[in-house]
């Protein structure tokens, strides 16, 4: 099964690609994790992208899809995917489709911007290995330490208020189209993404299995 998910900062998309992952033993592919994972590396690519990804901006297309068209072509994706925040632009999804992977559903996690603010501020995420935690409503078994590799948890660059209000105007401008463009193909599917993070995770496996 080859999965796209779509919605906004925050949305909790980071937070079901775990759960499903796990549930359909597929892997999952998340292009904010692997810049972030450049950026601490200190690699040229992460030199090149490291003032977009922390200033809310979005990594140029041309980066992201060479990017993208290298670890899709690994031989764990081979029995499907997901991907976690790509394609984000209209340019991005038409690359995907040149790239030959058909896509069975693009889940949308609708989440009203008010409450984007609040998940921001309390997340925490993984140092090693990108987990995401909320200090509420998500929190780890032991404070300020990883559940699943140990790893400090520590606040993202991007989550300041100012840069989170950036990201959701850059969402709203550049990837909120995509949803037309998914609707138009017949495989988007729009799941409510406000509610305890297991439900809304039933509600997804409900709608592709549907
Ligand atoms: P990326 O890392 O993809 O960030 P994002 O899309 O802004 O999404 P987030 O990771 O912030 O949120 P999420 O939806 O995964 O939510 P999460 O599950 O963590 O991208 C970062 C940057 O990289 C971009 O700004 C850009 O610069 C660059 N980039 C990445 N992809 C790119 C691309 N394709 N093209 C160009 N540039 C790209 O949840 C958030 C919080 O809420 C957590 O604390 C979580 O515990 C909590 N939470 C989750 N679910 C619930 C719930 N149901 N109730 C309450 N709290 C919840």
């Amino acid at each position: 099964m080859n999965i796209i998910l779509l919605g906004a900062p925050g949305a909790g998309k980071g937070t079901q690609a775990e759960k499903l992952a796990a549930h359909y033993g597929i892997p999952t592919i998340s292009t904010g994790n692997i810049i972030r994972e450049e950026v601490r590396n200190g690699t040229e690519l992460g030199k090149q992208v490291q003032k977009y990804s922390e200033s809310g901006q979005l990594v140029p297309d041309e980066v992201v899809v060479a990017m993208m068209e290298h670890r899709l072509a690994q031989e764990d994706c081979q029995k499907g995917f997901i991907l976690d925040g790509f394609p984000r632009t209209v340019p991005q999804a038409q690359a995907l489709d040149q790239m030959g992977c058909a896509i069975d559903k693009v889940v949308d996690l609708e989440v009203p911007d008010q409450a984007i603010q609040e998940r921001m501020t309390g997340r925490r995420v993984c140092s090693k290995c990108g987990a995401s935690y909320h200090v509420k409503n998500n929190p780890p078994k032991v404070q300020g330490v990883c559940d699943k590799c140990g790893g400090e948890l520590v606040v993202r660059k991007d989550d300041k208020p100012e840069t989170v209000l950036e990201r959701l105007k850059v969402y709203h401008a550049q990837t909120k189209p995509l949803e037309d463009y998914y609707r138009e193909r017949g495989n988007l599917v729009e799941i409510a993404g406000l509610g305890e993070v297991d439900e809304i995770f039933a509600r997804i496996c409900t709608a592709l299995e549907g």
